[in-house]
């Protein structure tokens, strides 16, 4: 069984748009795109394009790799004090001579859409997912839910430890009551840890590296992160393989993907409705 997580940012989508039409005004997104890495300028097209859809107004502001970081600063500080601007992003990765940790932390709590800043990752951690919970751990979290997996007492691996995706989701997988691993690229066998799961989220974004002889015939797998090599996108799990054997995955871009881009949506319309 393949996810469509295509279908379900859909309903996302139809969801938001009743919500946008009860506020009765249009909320507003901005996002910052610095440099030119081809990766963040197609996420920040598929932004534009989805928050165009629901009726969400898009600001981009672009900047040249050579940035400061105290002039991106100033431009973070000119979003948090925009009274028009409901929440918005910095696409992340940011060039190597700007601290990303400084740059996130300045994004006002109340307008971080991404649910990036430690004050919103702390309230995911102790389960407070009322304000911004980070998208794509939200979007994983929602495949559970369509799917009416209960996470009570299931073994679930979580391989990778990044902000984005690997520390969120284990901490929403943790407050749901999974018994949760947290594998890296470090780990040594890591099938002796998926062999074991009921569920693996991989986003380690190292190309194959689940095989179909590392997990069990009924395991959940959500594969999150895919890696360009030569201009051919790979994915942590052998995909084709595992469709043979009925396991349920998800493969991107095209299956969390979308949802990630739903709940970004989702958010800004709670950041404009908690205004
Ligand atoms: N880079 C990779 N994923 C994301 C995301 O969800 N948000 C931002 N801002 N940058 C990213």
């Amino acid at each position: 069984m393949i996810i469509n997580g295509r279908k379900i940012a859909d309903t996302i989508y139809g969801d938001l748009k009743i919500e946008i039409k009860k506020l009765g005004k249009k909320p507003t997104l901005g996002a910052i795109l610095v440099g030119d890495n081809a990766a963040s300028a197609t996420y920040i097209k598929q932004k534009q394009k989805w928050a165009d859809f629901v009726g969400i107004n898009f600001i981009l502001k672009k900047f040249p790799e050579s940035i400061s970081e105290a002039d991106l600063l100033k431009e973070i500080h000119d979003f948090n004090d925009d009274r028009n601007v409901d929440g918005f992003i910095v696409q992340l990765p940011l060039p190597k001579h700007i601290r990303s940790k400084k740059i996130i932390g300045a994004i006002s709590p109340l307008k971080d859409v991404d649910g990036f800043h430690p004050e919103n990752q702390g309230k995911v951690m102790i389960g407070d997912t009322s304000w911004f919970v980070p998208c794509t751990p939200a979007g994983i979290m929602r495949i559970f839910e369509k799917l009416n997996v209960d996470l009570s007492g299931k073994n679930v691996v979580v391989i990778g430890r990044s902000n984005i995706v690997g520390k969120p989701i284990a901490n929403l997988l943790i407050n749901a009551w999974a018994t949760v691993t947290v594998c890296n690229s470090k780990t040594k066998k890591i099938d002796a840890f998926t062999r074991k799961a009921d569920v693996v989220v991989s986003a380690a974004g190292s190309p194959g590296l689940i095989k179909l002889s590392d997990i069990n015939v009924n395991t959940l797998v959500i594969d999150v992160w895919f890696t360009i090599v030569d201009g051919k996108t790979y994915w942590d799990t052998d995909f084709n393989n595992m469709n043979l054997w009925g396991v349920m995955v998800t493969p991107v871009p095209g299956w969390v993907g979308p949802l990630t881009v739903a709940m970004l949506m989702k958010n800004t319309v709670t950041a404009c409705s908690r205004k």
